[in-house]
Formats: C-alpha cells, structure tokens, sequence
C-alpha cells in the first residue's frame, strides 16, 4: 500500500480514507496519532495490526468537540465537565462510562469505559469534523517504539502499513496527555502529561495518582498499556540523574551516545550526542526524536540520556524515559 502524505489543503482525501476504512496518521499538540473510524470495527482492527498492538489494549477515542464526545459517553459528570471547560481543546483525556452498543469492543478492549480526547489541532480537528464520527488515537508508532513527534517518524514506522499521515509538522508538547479517570472518585491520574495533577486539582479537587511503576505482569492494571515495554529504542537506555555523573562516562567509547541539555553537551566532546535544547520543557519536546535517532546508527550499544527533578513537566518526562530505560539509572 502506498501511503501518502496530506496537506493542510487535502484533508477532504484523508477523510475518504477514513469513510473507506482505512488508517490516517493525524497531527496533535503531544504526538501523532494512529486515525481509523471508530465506528467501524473492520478498521479498527487494522489500528492494532498496524502497530503490532496487544489487542487488549483499548484505543484513545478522539472527538471534534464536547458533543461529539456526548453522543458516545454514558453520563457527564459534574467535574468532567469542568475538566472539559478548562483543559479542552487540549492534551487532556478523560475516562469516563461510555453508552453500551455505540463503540464496537475492538475500540475499549471490552471495558465499560472509553478514554476520551479533544486535541487542539486544526486540521485533525477538520479531519473528524467531516468524517462526522470520532477516530481512535493510539500514537501512530510500533508498538514498543518510542511515540512520534513527525510525520516523517510516523512514515519511518508505518509506511506501506497505512493509506496517509496527515503533515501537520513537528508536534508542540512532544509527550502524550494526562489521563484522568472519572469514573471513581476520587479521580486518578491514570498517566502524567504536560497538564499536571496540580492543576487537575485545582479544578476538581482531590485526586490520586495511580503508581504506575509497580503493575506487577499478573495484575490487571488500570490504564492496560501500562503493562508492556515502551518507549524503548534498539539501544539499552540509561538515565543519569546528577549532572556531575556525566564526568564518569567515558564518550570517547564509540558505542556510547550522549542525549542532554545543551549546556551539558557543550561539556563533552562526543560526536554521538542529540541535543534536549534548554529546558525541561525543550527535553520533553524533543525526547523520543532523540531516542529514535539512534536506531538508525547500529554502532551505539549504550544511550545516556539526561534526567529532570525540577519544572512541571519533569514527572511526565521522568515516566517516558524510566520505561524507555526499563528502570536503569546510572549510579543507583
Ligand atoms: O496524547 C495522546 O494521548 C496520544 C495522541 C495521539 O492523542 N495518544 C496516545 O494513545 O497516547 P496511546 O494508545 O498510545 O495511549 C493511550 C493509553 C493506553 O495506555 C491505553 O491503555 C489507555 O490509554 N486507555 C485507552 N482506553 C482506555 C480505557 N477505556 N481504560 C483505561 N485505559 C485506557
Ligand atoms: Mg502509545
């Protein structure tokens, strides 16, 4: 299958893609995401075949707006709604009781419940507008890779897998959104995003954190895709908590590649290295692009990559880069 790619002036192709059941890579603010109609489970099937996916792993239903979403949720509650007039559009999803017989079971794994988003982009927002249904929304890489912030990693992953990617450049936040399950209360935090548990707090009040690190391969867990191995480049990943460490390593080892703020780099001399930019903020931004662009040099064995305490994106950072890592940190 050739898989092309759409511009902004072309979204009415992409969408007879979608109307035929076929699969169209879309923009949003965190990562791109993996579009089939989500009422159509012959298409949908084709999302976790595409991405080699467990089939027990429930799909993100995307939505052009609130009453899109209302069509197929059971009930709004109070503090979803709240959640939705502060954070949506946005990098929010919300979990909530969907209406039985509206969404085929290939989309929520078979749950009571569907996990639901409204992305800020605008042609992703026209896509679903004019196909007039929501699509599913997995992040448009191979299970297991890390999530793509390009058209052009989503092509590297999925061509000839896929009928198009929707170009919508590189993605603004560069990790996927906070998930908040609403159906219990108090609400949890099902994954940690740029929009933080503070502020998810103080819309709604209370909320706990799901301890996402300790789902033991028995448990059935929360959010089902916590379970598997993520994120996880062809190189053994290792973070390095304490700046000073960077001292330690040896970079002149040609199998060794340095990921680290700008500042750090400038400290090292490796021509191995990719550049997090300034921030906390700039890291997670550019995180997987880093990741993934070692796997195309078959040298590098072992990757160093920066870690963050501090900004409000760290936790959120932390949590891609410890399963990317699967728990290795240098010196601990
Ligand atoms: O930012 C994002 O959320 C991106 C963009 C493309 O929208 N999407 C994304 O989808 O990250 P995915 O499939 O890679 O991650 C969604 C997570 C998975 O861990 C899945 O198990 C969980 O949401 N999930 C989906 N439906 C669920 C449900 N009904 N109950 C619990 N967890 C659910
Ligand atoms: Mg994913």
């Amino acid at each position: 299958m050739e898989t092309k790619i759409f511009n902004s002036n072309e979204i009415e192709q992409a969408v007879k893609h979608l109307e035929a059941g076929e699969l169209i890579a879309f923009p949003t603010e965190t990562v791109y995401g993996l579009g089939a109609d989500a009422t159509n489970a012959v298409a949908v099937a084709k999302v976790y075949e595409a991405k080699g996916r467990p089939s027990d792993n429930p799909l993100i239903v995307t939505v052009a707006d609130e009453a899109m979403m209302a069509q197929y949720a059971l009930e709004i509650p109070l503090k979803a709604q709240q959640l939705i007039d502060a954070y949506w559009p946005g990098p929010l999803t919300i979990l909530l009781n969907v209406k039985p017989n509206t969404l085929p079971t290939v989309v929520t794994g078979g749950l009571k419940t569907a996990a639901f988003r409204n992305p800020a982009d605008e042609l992703t927002r026209q896509l679903i507008e004019k196909l007039g249904r929501p699509i599913v929304g997995p992040s448009a890489n191979t299970s297991t890779k890390p999530s793509p912030t390009t058209a052009n990693h989503v092509y590297h992953d999925l061509r000839g897998k896929i009928a198009g990617i929707v170009d919508g450049g590189t993605t603004e936040i560069g990790l996927e959104s906070t998930i908040v399950d609403l159906t219990v209360d108090p609400a949890v935090i099902l994954r940690p995003g740029q929009i933080t548990p503070a502020e998810i707090s103080a819309v709604i009040g209370e909320t706990t954190d799901y301890n996402h690190n300790q789902v033991g391969a028995k448990e059935v867990p929360k959010a089902p895709g916590m379970k598997y191995r993520h994120y996880a480049p062809k190189a053994q990943v290792v973070v390095v908590d304490r700046v000073a460490d960077f001292a330690q390593i040896d970079f002149t080892d040609p199998t060794v590649a340095l990921v680290a703020l700008a500042e750090v780099i400038a400290k090292y001399s490796t021509p191995n290295s990719f550049s997090l930019g300034e921030s906390v903020a700039t890291a997670a931004h550019n995180l997987f692009a880093a990741l993934r662009f070692f796997d195309d040099q078959p040298n590098i064995k072992t990757i160093y990559v920066q870690g963050f305490k501090a900004g409000e994106i760290a936790p959120a950072y932390m949590n891609r880069l410890n399963k990317s890592a699967a728990g290795k940190h240098f010196n601990v």
